[in-house]
């Protein structure tokens, strides 16, 4: 069912230097920052050769990562995006096998406009997993 890895998100409290960490410290390319508020949050992605790190800032009052930033303010890994071939089958095979799929089960459009879905962190050992149909 999955693919490659699309990208490792972190969560953090300070867009801005996140960014100028990436791509100044850490010599990496980075992109504009983009607002994404049906997911509530800005991401910026830093761009490597094998995958890309999704930069992520709560947007909004009810932002998912509000709560995972309270835990851990200065930030932290908050989940991993594998790529999928139909996220369909790839959610009705999952929800066939006791995983939880997050929200109404519906995928979203995500920050690079194809469809995701999450499933719930404590069907994969604690890990936040983003689907992604590529
Ligand atoms: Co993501």
């Amino acid at each position: 069912m999955l693919g490659r890895v699309n990208h490792v998100a972190i969560a953090v409290p300070d867009l801005a230097a996140a960014t100028t960490a990436y791509r100044d410290t850490l010599g990496a390319t980075v992109s504009a920052p983009q607002a994404l508020p049906e997911h509530g949050v800005t991401v910026v992605f830093v761009e490597l050769p094998n995958t890309k790190i999704e930069l992520l800032q709560p947007l909004g009052t009810d932002s998912p990562i509000a709560a995972f930033l309270e835990k851990s303010p200065s930030g932290g890994m908050h989940h991993i995006c594998y790529e999928v071939g139909d996220i369909f089958v790839a959610r009705d095979q999952l929800i066939r096998g006791g995983a939880r799929v997050l929200g109404n089960g519906q995928p979203k459009i995500g920050a690079h406009g194809k469809p995701v879905l999450f499933l719930h962190p404590k069907d994969f050992f604690g890990t936040l997993i983003e689907l992604e149909q590529v």
